[in-house]
């Protein structure tokens, strides 16, 4: 009895901003944000609303689900910049996919909202209080960057990854999972008075690599895996230096490291789904394979999962 994924979708908005645009706007170079951070390009989302983001990666999901938007038992929508104060994107979202017999909810948990979604939503499954759950991380993060502060503008980007989600007789593909949260380290990575972010930048790329180490380690051991059996880990993209260290502290090789984050700088909720969906799509990910996912993000938050995918 367990949880199977049984489709995922992505939503990138169509404009990019390279950092020969940011060139233009703050002090910083091509160079400086390539080597510091892996970055070269994001998306913005000039166009779409947060729930436009959502609805196409979820019907994309849903259609490689094979599963109709009515059979959804629950909605959760990981984000930290929903389109509106209330109500929450997911009962927008539920709308706007005509689903009309499930509950739907947001969950803010930032960077590491996706895998606490499909903590919650493993829990459902697996108690069965819900079939069918489809999980989504979606944000605008252009909208809460001060365009202003070099130190921030150049690292986030917008974007969708959806998951639907099976309650299954057959083992999960959820193996373990371990989430954490301190909430005395807020002040690491906050969103401001005006609603912009603000970062302690060094001090968070310690704190990352260090707890999404620990992390991992930790369900490693509560399941019996060492590192050498996983075929691909699937880090949340802050940064490439951050997502190098862990794979190295952990000794898997960089080479079974998903990394997109050139494309997409760090879009919080969003990265892992849309990661996940671009490793199955490039066959990089085959059923079967030990999938090791972690996160890191403001609250602080963090937390790893194992899948079998
Ligand atoms: N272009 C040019 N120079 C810059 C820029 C920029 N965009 N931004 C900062 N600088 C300057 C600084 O002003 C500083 O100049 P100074 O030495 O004259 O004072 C110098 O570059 C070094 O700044 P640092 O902040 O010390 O640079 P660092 O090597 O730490 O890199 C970075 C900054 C990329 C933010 C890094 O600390 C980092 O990635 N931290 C993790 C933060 C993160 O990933 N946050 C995302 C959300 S949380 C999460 O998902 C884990």
């Amino acid at each position: 009895m367990g949880t199977k994924i049984a489709g995922t979708g992505i939503y990138l908005p169509k404009e990019v901003l390279t950092n020969f645009d940011l060139e233009k706007m703050v002090e910083t170079s091509d160079e400086w944000i390539t080597t510091r951070t892996g970055i070269k390009e994001r998306r913005i989302a000039k166009e779409e609303s947060v729930v436009e983001m959502a609805k196409e990666a979820s019907l994309q999901a849903l259609e490689g689900a094979g599963v109709d938007a009515k059979d959804i038992d629950v909605v959760i929508v990981a984000t930290l910049t929903p389109d509106k104060r209330f109500p929450s994107t997911a009962c927008l979202l539920q709308a706007q996919l005509g689903i009309d017999k499930a509950y739907a909810f947001d969950l803010s948990a930032a960077c590491s909202g996706f895998l606490y979604a499909l903590e919650v939503a493993d829990g459902l499954l697996r108690s069965g209080k819900a079939e069918k759950v489809l999980v989504v991380g979606v944000e605008k993060l252009s909208e809460i960057v001060d365009w202003s502060d070099r130190s921030t503008c150049v690292l986030f980007g917008d974007g969708a990854g959806a998951v639907v989600l099976e309650r299954s007789e057959e083992e999960s593909d959820i193996l373990a999972s371990k989430m954490y949260s301190d909430g005395s380290l807020w002040d690491i990575l906050y969103a401001d008075k005006c609603g912009y972010i603000r970062m302690k930048g060094r001090e968070l790329f310690k704190v990352a690599v260090r707890n999404m180490e620990e992390a991992c380690r930790e369900v490693l051991k509560g399941a019996g895996v060492s590192p050498e059996e996983i075929s691909l880990v699937i880090p949340h993209q802050a940064n490439v230096r951050i997502i190098n260290s862990l794979a190295d502290k952990l000794e898997i090789p960089r080479d079974k490291v998903f990394v997109n984050i050139d494309r997409y700088g760090n879009t919080s909720a969003a990265s892992i789904p849309i990661a996940l969906h671009e490793a199955i799509e490039e066959g990089k990910l085959k059923r079967g394979d030990l999938v090791l996912m972690t996160a890191m993000g403001g609250g602080l938050t963090w937390g790893a999962l194992l899948l079998r995918y």
